[in-house]
């Protein structure tokens, strides 16, 4: 669809334009980014589903040959937004797209369009569709431990592993928009319109991961806090001096990026009557920044890193859990991560790393 002579898009159709059929699609935001790499090689692989996805920049070639189609823009376009979904019958909607927690202290209004406004549009065009086709769209929602904040260290160390409804007093915009992000998909979900007379009930089944900090062998996060982990990793492959901007106690949960996209296709695919929760903790390991220098030093005794902790993203990460209480997770959707600490390192990051840099 091309704009008209006004510039201005079509309306878009409340129903398909008779004798226009639009394809089935799943849609992917923020295709581009680590998680999107992954999630995208999976769904592709998934029999009778079509990726399309969107993010902010041009995918690469080899993430854009799995997608049925690719839209370069952002999820605050709420017209392009409309545009994609007049285009395409959408069952499914995997958010990805957000900019992280240290990115989002220096921009936290941007912050909050992309990571609320965004997640808002999406949300709203969802119902559309679910009305449109007559049928819930099921909406997927990456979220995270930033969406805790624990007052102080002594707390943090004593609280243990964090059930789902404790600390939601998130000291970043990151974790509050990711927590205004879980009640907006539970409210689409239970309560839309709801003094509206031709409402809808549950246009949307929605379902959402408080996710750890994530390790991927084949790509480099950017922006976020728990950076530092795969940071260290991947500098000591590389040869290079790292010097970790926390504490070498620090410690929060991380898992790797084969478990969280395990998780995500758990999640999607589990019975609705299976889940208990609309918003669920996933844990895999909860190493400190020391135990990731000895495990590295440990593969390659020539890495050199230091510890200059950058007192601001460390208060974060200490206002983040040491651990999570995930047994709802595992009882209602059957999560089990595949990778400890010391099987994420000998199975998963050292033979695919290894392999990158050489
Ligand atoms: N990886 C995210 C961040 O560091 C936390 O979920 O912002």
């Amino acid at each position: 669809m091309s704009p008209s002579k006004s510039g201005m898009y079509p309306a878009v159709p409340d129903r398909p334009l008779s004798g226009l059929r639009r394809s089935r699609a799943v849609l992917v935001t923020g295709a581009g980014g680590e998680m999107g790499h992954s999630l995208i090689g999976a769904l592709a692989a998934r029999p009778g589903t079509s990726v399309v996805a969107m993010d902010i920049r041009e995918l690469d070639h080899e993430v854009r040959a799995k997608c049925e189609n690719a839209f370069v823009g952002d999820v605050c376009d709420a017209q392009l937004l409309e545009r994609l979904l007049a285009m395409y019958e959408v069952d499914e909607v995997f958010h990805l797209a957000a900019l992280l927690s240290t990115r989002g202290e220096f921009a936290p209004e941007t912050a909050h369009q992309v990571n609320v406004v965004g997640t808002l549009n999406l949300l709203k065009l969802s119902a559309e569709q679910a009305r449109s086709h007559g049928r819930r769209v099921k909406f997927i929602f990456p979220s995270s431990i930033a969406a805790y904040g624990i007052p102080d260290l002594d707390t943090k160390r004593k609280a243990g592993a964090v059930r789902e409804d404790q600390f939601l007093e998130p000291h970043t915009m990151y974790g509050v928009n990711k927590l205004a992000g879980e009640h907006l998909g539970r409210y689409y979900e239970s309560h839309y319109r709801k003094l509206a007379k031709d409402r809808m009930a549950s246009p949307i089944d929605f379902r959402s991961i408080r996710f750890p900090g994530i390790i991927s062998a084949d790509t480099l996060p950017s922006g976020g806090t728990s950076d530092y982990g795969p940071e260290m990793i991947h500098a000591a492959a590389q040869g290079n001096a790292y010097a970790c901007f926390v504490r070498r106690d620090t410690r929060i949960p991380f898992m790797t990026m084969p478990d969280a996209v395990e998780a995500i296709l758990k999640l999607a695919a589990a019975p609705k009557e299976r889940l208990t929760r609309c918003v669920y903790n996933v844990a895999g390991f909860s190493p400190s920044a020391g135990d990731f220098e000895r495990l590295v030093l440990a593969r390659f005794p020539k890495a050199q890193i230091s510890f200059e902790p950058d007192l601001g993203r460390q208060s974060i990460v200490d206002s983040w859990p040491e651990d999570v209480n995930d047994s709802a997770a595992r009882g209602d959707w059957g999560w089990s991560p595949k990778h400890d600490l010391d099987r994420a390192f000998d199975e998963y990051l050292m033979p695919r790393i290894t392999a990158r840099y050489r």
